[in-house]
């Protein structure tokens, strides 16, 4: 079957499409953020756990090393061609489960998990607190949510660096940072039932490899990585000028910038 042209795809088709080309760059700058979230679950053997916007699953892989093969993880994602590589990448393990929805209106039965996690995939919802009532939900009494979510983009090295060595000033969409206001997230759990909310922030330098491995992913992801895909010629002009930066803090090796993010969590 010949490949859509970027013209024919949306920009949410086109996200699914940069991130599963570099799923397992991406995967090793985001796998220690994701797994600060994931300890505040206590994730017991034989837990159902609920991963929302679980992209290509490597963190559904870390869940299910914690809850064993009694356990029962259900990946949840919007974007069918990320669950279509976290399908390949978990199809061994019976105690996972993909569910190709929007995670909002998830429609498991009330209070079947004992916990929820999310890497990043709890910013764009339509109706943040719709969802989170559902998560609420969907949680057993006393369950557990966390997740992890960007703080401001003027505190994130990983996001402004790169587009700033690119000539852009700003990103050219705040969707990823909806979740920045710490007042908010705790409104937002609070309005859906949550109580004992946890926000802590955390910064930590993430790296995908050597310049060329961060390039490829800062031009794929991220808010570089969005105005990139959407726009070829402004790919091609941005590429040596962040290569350059990225040289400049390296050590050739390997370069890492850092992410400040919130830890956030809270009980059913
Ligand atoms: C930034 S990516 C993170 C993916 C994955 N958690 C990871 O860290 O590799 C956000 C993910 O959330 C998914 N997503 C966004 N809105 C969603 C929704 N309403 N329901 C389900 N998934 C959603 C996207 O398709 C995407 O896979």
């Amino acid at each position: 079957m010949a490949e859509a042209s970027i013209d024919s795809l949306s920009p949410r088709q086109l996200h699914a499409k940069a991130w599963a080309g570099e799923y397992e760059l991406i995967d090793r700058q985001l796998s220690p953020l994701g797994l600060r979230a994931m300890k505040e679950l206590h994730l017991a053997p034989a837990s159902t756990v609920i991963d929302v916007g679980c992209g290509t699953g490597q963190t559904i892989l870390q869940l299910a090393d914690r809850v064993g093969d009694e356990g029962l993880i259900y990946g949840v994602d919007i974007a069918e061609e990320l669950l279509s590589v976290a399908n390949q990448r978990t199809s061994h393990l019976k105690c996972v489960q993909l569910i190709n929805a929007d995670a909002q209106a998830l429609e498991l039965p009330s209070n079947s998990a004992d916990a929820i996690f999310s890497r990043f995939g709890v910013m764009a919802f339509d109706d943040p607190i719709l969802a989170f009532s559902n998560f609420h939900r969907l949680l057993k009494p006393n369950g557990r949510i966390a997740f992890c979510c960007w703080r401001a983009f003027c505190d994130n090295e990983l996001d402004r660096f790169p587009l700033l060595a690119a000539g852009f000033r700003s990103p050219s969409d705040e969707t990823p940072f909806s979740f920045s206001d710490a007042a908010y997230v705790r409104n937002v759990l609070a309005s859906a039932g949550f109580k004992n909310i946890e926000i802590a922030s955390y910064d930590e330098a993430v790296t995908s490899g050597d310049v060329d491995a961060m390039t490829r992913v800062l031009l794929s992801v991220g808010p570089l990585g969005k105005i990139a895909r959407e726009n070829p010629a402004v790919k091609s002009a941005a590429e040596p000028k962040l290569r350059e930066g990225l040289r400049s803090l390296g050590n050739g090796t390997s370069v890492a910038l850092v992410a400040s993010v919130w830890i956030v969590s809270a009980v059913a």
